[in-house]
């Protein structure tokens, strides 16, 4: 009688481990790594992985999937439909939902929401207001919660703090990593004519401009500083701010989005008016070359998606009616991907800004890397291949995306979720198998 070592093996496949790229068969047991070399054997189940690239699991560290409260625009099963389907392995969810997410209980129940439903990982934003250190505090020890989200300026929702003694408090007082919305509210409320009189959506970067986001950005950077605390600067969108960044790799770790890596104005508002429009603005071509040197100099640690839909309805309210916000889940890995493949980051890279980067940050020890005990999550794609994006493909409840008809190179074409896969060439393959993620596990 023959035991089986392994509950599947990926065979053939290129993998990207942390430090390089080759070849090796993946071995799993129980849902965890625990072997890669040539010529695995003694499987249960085979998945033949020749010609295709294995990625560790990519997370998406900031979605939108609007449940409770907003579900007309996306909920959990619809919007970990759409990351199944693009990759992505595992999400955090912001907690700008109705009512927005502020206490451990509501955590608590966005966690029971997911559960049996997701078709990815998933952890929750705890939001921070005025009046809820206390929660944050104690949302440490809530289970599925991987952060504090902190709006500086409004955006969609009524989550807002601005008032630096609070901040202060928050940052001495709380352990959870915290992401920052960085826009200065006094301003955006002083210019706020500039939005009301406005009739296009390219009026929206003029609003929300780079003075907006840079006084914000320094303003946090140098508290942060002062009450010696880390924190996670959100969709970074101006050269101006990465300029800043650069002297503050003690304090803060940073994020870009694919939006600003791959859209930029005039254009993107000529060609998709309201569909481009989001918080902070998608701005001109020279920000978007300043935010790809940044990369390419160390100073972006990961890429989310701010996957933000809004319905087609809603968006034709038009400027300045229209709420802000692109979707992204399902497009962030296949998009990066091509950037990779054309060159502008290589494969480690990409593996570091999707997957390990934010796997560290939140404290997700045992994901984010093809490494012996390990979870046995993975994307898969076929970089020889090209794809097209199409809206018809797109599972998010939004019905738009802006890269509709877009080429890419490569193809993401496989989803597991610990050893078992969940999405094979576009169609889900499985039942929902997202679990809730906690730090240090
Ligand atoms: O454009 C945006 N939309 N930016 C945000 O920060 C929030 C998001 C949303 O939730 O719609």
């Amino acid at each position: 009688m023959t035991t089986e070592k392994y509950d599947v093996v990926l065979q053939g496949g290129t993998c990207v481990f942390p430090h390089s790229v080759g070849q090796a068969d993946i071995g799993v047991a129980n849902g965890k790594i625990t072997s890669f070399r040539p010529n695995l054997q003694h499987a249960k189940k085979i998945i033949n992985c020749a010609k295709l690239t294995i990625f560790p699991g990519v997370i998406d560290s900031q979605v939108h999937f609007r449940e409770p409260g907003l579900t007309h625009k996306e909920d959990l099963e619809s919007g970990s439909h759409a990351a199944a389907l693009g990759g992505v392995t595992a999400f955090l969810e912001m907690p700008n939902t109705k009512p927005p997410t502020t206490t451990c209980a509501q955590v608590a129940e966005k966690v029971s929401l997911a559960s049996n439903r997701a078709f990815s990982h998933f952890g929750f934003f705890i939001g921070a207001t005025a009046h809820n250190l206390e929660e944050l505090i104690a949302a440490e020890n809530c289970p599925g919660c991987v952060g504090i989200k902190i709006f500086l300026g409004s955006s969609t929702g009524d989550l807002l703090l601005y008032d630096q003694k609070i901040l202060c408090e928050i940052f001495r007082r709380t352990k959870l990593p915290i992401a920052i919305h960085s826009e200065d509210e006094l301003r955006l409320k002083e210019r706020e004519y500039i939005r009301n009189q406005a009739t296009h959506a390219r009026q929206h970067l003029e609003w929300r401009d780079v003075e907006t986001a840079l006084r914000s950005t320094k303003m946090i950077l140098e508290l942060a500083r002062k009450c010696q605390r880390r924190i996670h600067v959100l969709h970074i969108s101006s050269g101006e701010e990465m300029e800043v960044l650069r002297q503050y790799r003690d304090t803060a770790t940073v994020e870009l989005l694919p939006q600003h890596l791959t859209l930029h104005a005039p254009e993107c508002y000529d060609r998709l008016g309201v569909y481009a429009q989001m918080n902070p603005p998608i701005r001109e071509r020279h920000h978007q070359e300043a935010l790809w040197r940044a990369l390419s100099d160390g100073i972006v640690d990961i890429i989310g998606s701010d996957h933000a839909p809004h319905t087609k309805a809603e968006k034709e309210r038009g400027y300045p009616h229209s709420p802000s916000g692109l979707p992204g889940v399902q497009t962030i890995f296949p998009i990066m991907l091509h950037h990779a493949l054309d060159g502008k980051l290589s494969l480690l890279r990409l593996s570091k800004l999707l997957s390990e980067n934010p796997a560290n940050l939140y404290g997700l020890n045992y994901k984010g890397k093809i490494a012996i005990g390990y979870d046995a999550d993975f994307s898969l794609a076929d970089l020889e291949s090209q794809s097209t994006v199409s809206v018809e493909q797109m599972a998010s409840s939004c019905g738009h995306t802006p890269y509709d008809g877009m080429k890419l190179k490569g193809k993401v074409c496989m989803t597991i979720l610990k050893g078992n896969v969940c999405m094979l060439d576009g169609v889900l393959a499985d039942k929902p198998r997202g679990e809730p993620l906690f730090q240090g596990s």
